[in-house]
């Protein structure tokens, strides 16, 4: 089930929520920063000490803190691609965000995730394009699996919000 909302996404009520992160998982501005903030300190330390053990988290690919003082059962960390003008693989890359993000939210049994638009900020990646690759990702993941989950879109600007509703058939 795919369900679209405009907001903050720490206010999510999701199970998971997911994070638009660098590779270095040394936090940023955008989503990155409010996830960050919510959260506090523990997830700083969390991402260190994985960076140490893994080196980095390639972009596409996908790792789990703990929700810090956020009420989730956990914070899914991944790294979409920077624009490059759609000749870098670009569009299966961001596809690879949210398919593993729904594998570690399956895996750990949640029933329900929050994604924020993964790449539509600071890395640039066309907005209507990217909710193309985001929705049909996920309605592709979701209509291959037996279980259910409840995946939210959290927007955070209107212009995305906007092509959501129009891709979703929502009023
Ligand atoms: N809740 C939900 N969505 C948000 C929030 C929020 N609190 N704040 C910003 N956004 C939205 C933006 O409107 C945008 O559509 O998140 C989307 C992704 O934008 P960015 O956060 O800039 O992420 P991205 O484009 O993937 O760039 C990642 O930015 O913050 C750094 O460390 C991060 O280097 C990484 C890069």
């Amino acid at each position: 089930m795919i369900k679209l909302s405009l907001g903050d996404i720490t206010n999510s009520t999701a199970d998971v929520i997911v994070n638009a992160a660098n590779s270095a998982l040394r936090g940023g501005g955008g989503v990155d920063g409010a996830i960050h903030r919510a959260a506090g300190p523990i997830i700083v330390e969390e991402c260190k000490a994985w960076i140490s053990k893994n080196k980095e988290l390639p972009t596409g690919k996908a790792m789990m803190t703990s929700a810090g003082k956020l009420p989730h059962k956990g914070i899914i960390h991944t790294v979409g691609p920077m624009w490059e003008g759609g000749v870098a693989n670009e569009d299966q890359l961001l596809a690879e965000c949210y398919i593993n993000a729904l594998h570690i939210a399956f895996e750990n049994g949640f029933s329900s995730i929050a994604f924020p638009n993964i790449s539509t900020g600071v890395y640039g990646f066309p907005k209507r394009d990217a909710a193309d690759v985001a929705i049909c990702t996920v309605q592709n993941f979701l209509g291959s699996r037996k279980e259910q989950m409840k995946v939210s879109f959290v927007c955070f600007d209107d212009e995305n919000f906007e092509i959501y509703k129009s891709i979703l058939g929502e009023d």
